[in-house]
């Protein structure tokens, strides 16, 4: 709901308000957080007036909470744009010219973004620089079922000569001071979005920003700003996700007299420049913005429902999703078409749904040396060619699916020896290669047409119904600056391209892992592969961490081979399936190598999942145990009618006299009565008050798996 009473925009949400007032022509921001009652507060003389900062002939706007700042005339905080103007300097100041309230989302041309599914209510407001020349349309979309504001701006070039833009944030939002710190998600291979935590305090500019190329392992484009000690229940929680899968920038700075915390979000400055002729506008990527009073663990469920019903447009969005059998840890490149049905006849017998052929099946790639963007089968590896695979695969009563990269090009290939200006270079430089790839120049429309014809007529080739997207490079020699967004706008050409053609295929994103987990990913493709590291222990933190902001459904979890291919650790097959239940569940080793007994196990732990799909994927989930703080992990996840809960819990190592805690579950009815697969009874307010004991096995990595049903 939007109302404007006079001077003040008021943004209801379910729970929050977030308020604009308009003042001497300059937009404010008087609240954002709880709901306050719907009045004018344009006139109210609170502690948010004019004058406290260094100017003394015209108002100052350094101590106030501006909604679309910029730097340099009364305000020289960091701005949320930067432009320079026809006068060649970067001063602006603008003025409100208008103000929109309509039904619905605004679409964002070329980018995804929240879609409206008949619901949701946007205000545009139109803030004009006379002198500069330029409007900046902001638009701000508020749901009445949740607390968030999605936030985008439009700068529109209305003078008769270029305007050169070095930044344009999505959103900026000033938070009243409290001793807040600042919550990220860090990373690298095999270790992605690991929680991080550092105090906000004047004087540090805090930049959470990453230029290289996708959103990344290093940092993903979320990013929460929490009262000092918010627990996953306690603290004020503000919450900064960027729909944006390139280069981004989360930043942080305390104001000097106020101490109102200025956040922006948006594309990276670094290496930006955008050059917007006369008449030009350039459209900024959408920041969901959400509030929690209730500490982090309500902001995630936020997140999670709104992302489910209002970002992630697939058909597979709301359907359970094959269980699948990944060949990529169970063979590498190394395999044949007798192998791979091996693998599939195992996978056929333990209750699997899909078959998924990984790397090498292409070109004549029998390493990570050549052949990327030659999407032809290798008749000498499968002589049946692809159809005839997905014809046996299909007899044997599973689905086929297929991996692709299909951003890339090695320089061993025919498409690079036809088109070597087709990839990424610059001038007589050498291009630096990334595991021996190059990356294709998606600023070109022939580079994207190409790229969406060529994997088309693969899928259209044979009966494939799953596909993993896969990018396994960072972004380097970028041509000219801006060029990553040029870049960003191309992949979202071909992604919205491939999935719009094929509807009814499964796509998984995936980028060395888990380096481009992010919502424009998820937009198109419901599920993202997590990390490379799929041994259990690591994947407690991993997966702990990346539903903070991402659905649990979202995050694709494989059991592997023990020991782990990454980590080498030794872990039970009940642990590592008990920790791949929270997600999208599959298998990555090779079956045909496992005993009678483990292949009875995996039977088990199929049908196990099979009960739990639709309650994780539409379930709230409530983090109990901290991995990042704690020696055990544990997880719960509530289906919305408080009917069926699973309860995931990890001892990580066994110590003698570890005083096992008991976990007190939330999130259940108190008067209800839950059974559990053995048949005992237990009241909700036992489980939540009094708590239950873990029957956790003997040893280290110790995991249980409960799956409870109201009576
Ligand atoms: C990346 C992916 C892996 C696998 C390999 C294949 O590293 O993350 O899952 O697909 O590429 O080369």
């Amino acid at each position: 709901m939007i109302k404007q009473n006079g001077n003040t925009i008021h943004l209801m949400g379910k729970n929050i308000s977030y308020v604009l007032t308009v003042k001497n022509g300059d937009l404010l921001n008087y609240h954002f957080g709880k709901r306050i009652a719907d009045e004018d507060y344009s006139a109210r003389d609170d502690k948010d007036t004019y004058g406290v900062g260094f100017a003394t002939n015209m108002r100052s706007l350094d101590v106030m909470a501006h909604d679309y700042p910029a730097y340099g005339r009364t305000d020289l905080r960091s701005g949320a744009y930067e432009l320079l103007n026809s006068f060649g300097n970067t001063l602006s100041e603008t003025t409100v010219t208008g103000i929109h309230i309509s039904d619905g989302c605004p679409s964002i041309p070329g980018m995804p973004s929240l879609f409206s599914a008949g619901r949701g209510m946007t205000a545009e407001i139109t803030l004009t620089d006379e002198i500069a020349r330029i409007t900046i349309k902001l638009f701000y979309t508020v749901f009445d079922e949740y607390d968030v504001i999605a936030r985008s701006a439009v700068i529109t070039n209305l003078s008769d000569s270029d305007i050169i833009l070095s930044k344009a944030y999505s959103a900026s939002l000033d938070v009243p001071y409290q001793d807040m710190d600042m919550i990220y998600f860090s990373g690298s291979w095999g270790k992605e979005r690991e929680l991080q935590k550092t105090p906000v305090r004047q004087g540090l500019r805090i930049a959470l920003e990453n230029n290289r190329g996708g959103s990344g392992h290093q940092l993903n484009p979320f990013a929460m700003l929490a009262t000092h000690g918010a627990t996953e229940e306690t603290g004020e929680v503000y919450g900064f996700s960027l729909i944006y899968s390139g280069n981004h920038s989360t930043t942080a700075e305390v104001e000097q007299f106020s101490g109102l915390i200025r956040v922006l979000q948006g594309i990276s400055p670094a290496g930006f420049n955008w050059t917007l002729a006369p008449g030009d506008s350039f459209y900024t990527p959408q920041s969901v913005i959400a509030y929690s009073a209730e500490g982090v663990g309500a902001l995630s469920r936020t997140y999670h429902d709104v992302y489910r019903s209002h970002l992630m447009r697939s058909t597979w969005t709301n359907k359970n999703r094959p269980l699948l059998l990944n060949n990529w840890e169970g063979t590498y490149f190394d395999f044949t078409e007798e192998k791979l049905i091996a693998l599939a006849e195992k996978a056929k017998e333990v209750g699997l749904d899909l078959f998924v052929l990984d790397d090498g099946w292409f070109g004549k790639r029998n390493s990570d040396n050549c052949s990327l963007g030659d999407w032809i089968v290798n008749k000498k590896k499968l002589p049946s060619g692809l159809d005839g695979l997905a014809d046996k695969i299909n007899k044997l009563g599973l689905k086929f699916g297929l991996w692709f990269e299909p951003e890339m090009v090695n320089r061993d290939s025919e498409l690079y020896r036809k088109h070597p200006d087709w990839a990424i270079t610059v001038n007589e430089r050498e291009p630096v290669e990334i595991r021996h790839q190059l990356i294709l120049d998606l600023s070109k429309d022939e580079v994207c047409e190409y790229i969406i014809d060529a994997i088309s007529a693969v899928l259209s080739s044979a009966n494939i119904e799953y596909v993993k997207w896969d990018m396994n490079r960072q972004m380097t020699d970028m041509p000219h600056p801006g060029y990553n967004h040029r870049y960003t706008l191309g992949f979202y050409k071909i992604m919205s391209a491939i999935t719009e053609r094929f509807p009814n295929i499964l796509f998984e994103g995936c980028s060395a892992g888990g380096g481009r987990f992010d919502p424009g990913v998820l937009a198109y493709m419901p599920q993202i592969w997590t990390s490379d590291n799929s041994d259990a222990i690591s994947r407690l933190k991993i997966q702990y961490s990346t539903t903070m902001c991402y659905p649990v459904y979202s995050v694709s979890t494989h059991v592997s081979a023990s020991p782990n291919h990454q980590t080498n650790r030794a872990t039970t097959l009940k642990a590592r399936a008990d920790t791949a239940y929270a997600g999208t569940f599959g298998y990555e080793l090779d079956l045909t190598a496992l005993s009678e007994d483990e292949l009875n196990e995996i039977k088990g732990q199929i049908a196990f999942d099979r009960h739990l799909q639709a309650l994780i994927r539409e379930g709230d989930l409530f983090r109990l145990e901290n991995p990042y703080e704690d020696n055990y992990c544990s997880w719960e996840i509530v289906s919305k009618d408080r009917s069926h809960v699973f309860l995931y819990a990890c001892r990580i190592l066994f110590k003698q006299h570890t005083y096992d805690r008991r976990i007190r579950l939330r999130g259940l009815d108190p008067d209800a009565t839950y059974i559990d697969a053995d048949g005992k009874k237990y009241s909700g307010s036992l489980l939540m008050h009094r708590g239950i004991d873990i029957p956790y096995p003997w040893g280290d990595f110790a995991t249980a798996a409960i799956e409870l049903k109201r009576m």
